[in-house]
């Protein structure tokens, strides 16, 4: 049977290191509360101009690099991304075009914070089915582009200086203090290829999803729902930015990520003693211990970086799986479990023999 197997990774992260005191400079916020509420401690942010697609590229130029696959090898382009460069064309296509791919085919997938785990179940049918031989599996967001934040705001954020905003930014920021703290740029990418060897490669993929929660997190304007899609109004009332019920996705998040992954784990023949490396979607470090917990899985075989880049949506499961890599908590031969739950809701969990 054909598996798809991971030849290589790659990541590129946004340039500038916003930690939490220089967040404490523009909202009501401090470092002791986000780093014990959430394990942050900075995140990265590009500079504008920067888009999805641009880090997208860079991290699949780093992946092709790793695993010494030329761009012309690749026969399929999967891109998952909550914040596209455009409404559309997807990421995709442009990811295709500046990697310096052939005209193969490239899709968007919107699943958000599980769009990288729905992204391998993607990979994986291409492959088994002969689709494609060769996937190339981008993880992008920006997620700067959601912060409704004046150009004083951005400009004390980004300085060296102590700089201080006006009581009136710093007030319209602190409507934001339980969200925009989260999150931060980056891309992760993949690279699979067609192996004969069952042993290696994805081994099984289960995912979820519940439209009835759509709710739970979403943003409210900018859309079909609404004629035109953009209006003054939106603009004025911030309905571009991201609406989430924390507490609602902090319980799902803990229920579902170990419910699926057990599933998988025995629905595939293994137990979690077998997984050397558990690689757990990273929105926060409360949630990642309460899962460990619950799948009993020791320190010594998780892998968590939330604390230096914050949630970067579809580019946390790649990102801090080639940081565990690199800091060698994963070699061939190794069990890797992947799973993640995020706006949709969507969840899920993929099990990859390295
Ligand atoms: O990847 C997508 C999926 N997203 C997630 O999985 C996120 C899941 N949820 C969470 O991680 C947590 O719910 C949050 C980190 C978002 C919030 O933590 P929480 O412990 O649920 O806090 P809360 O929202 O219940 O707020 C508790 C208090 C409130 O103050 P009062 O009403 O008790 O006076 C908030 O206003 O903490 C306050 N607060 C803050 N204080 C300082 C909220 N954010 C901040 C902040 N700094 N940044």
């Amino acid at each position: 049977m054909t598996r798809a197997q991971f030849l290589g990774s790659g990541v590129a992260t946004g340039e500038a290191v916003i930690d939490n005191h220089r967040l404490a400079r523009i909202m009501d916020t401090d470092d002791t509360w986000i780093r014990e509420r959430t394990g942050i401690e900075a995140r990265c942010y590009v500079h504008p101009g920067t888009s999805s697609s641009d880090l997208g590229i860079l991290a699949g130029k780093a992946a092709l690099a790793d695993a010494s696959i030329d761009a012309e090898e690749i026969d399929y382009i999967v891109c998952a991304t909550q914040t596209p460069d455009h409404y559309f064309p997807g990421a995709g296509s442009m990811i295709q075009h500046g990697i310096g791919a052939r005209t193969v085919a490239s899709l968007d997938i919107r699943q958000q914070c599980a769009g990288f785990a729905y992204g391998m179940q993607v990979t994986d049918a291409l492959i088994r089915s002969g689709v494609a031989n060769k996937v190339l599996l981008v993880g992008t967001d920006i997620h700067t582009v959601f912060m409704p934040y004046s150009d004083a705001t951005w400009e004390a954020l980004y300085s060296e200086d102590d700089r201080e905003v006006s009581e009136q930014d710093y007030k319209w920021n602190s409507q934001w203090r339980h969200l925009l703290p989260l999150f931060g740029d980056a891309a992760g990418a993949f690279v699979f290829g067609a192996s004969e060897r069952e042993d290696v490669g994805i081994q099984g993929s289960e995912l979820h999803g519940d439209g009835k929660y759509a709710h739970t997190l979403h943003v409210p304007g900018v859309g079909s729902r609404s004629r035109p899609m953009v209006s003054q109004a939106m603009i004025d009332e911030a309905s571009w930015v991201p609406v989430m019920d924390g507490r609602a996705t902090f319980r799902f998040a803990v229920t579902k990520m170990p419910e699926v992954t057990k599933s998988l784990v025995q629905a595939t023949g293994y137990t979690l003693d077998d997984v050397s490396l558990l690689v757990m979607h990273q929105a926060n470090l409360r949630i990642n211990e309460a899962c460990q917990k619950a799948m009993g899985v020791s320190d010594d075989r998780v892998h968590n970086n939330i604390q230096q880049y914050g949630n970067t949506t579809s580019a946390t499961l790649p990102l801090c799986f080639h940081e565990a890599l690199q800091d060698g908590k994963a070699k061939e031969g190794d069990l890797v479990a992947f799973t993640a739950l995020g706006a949709g809701l969507h969840w899920g969990s993929v099990l990859l023999r390295l």
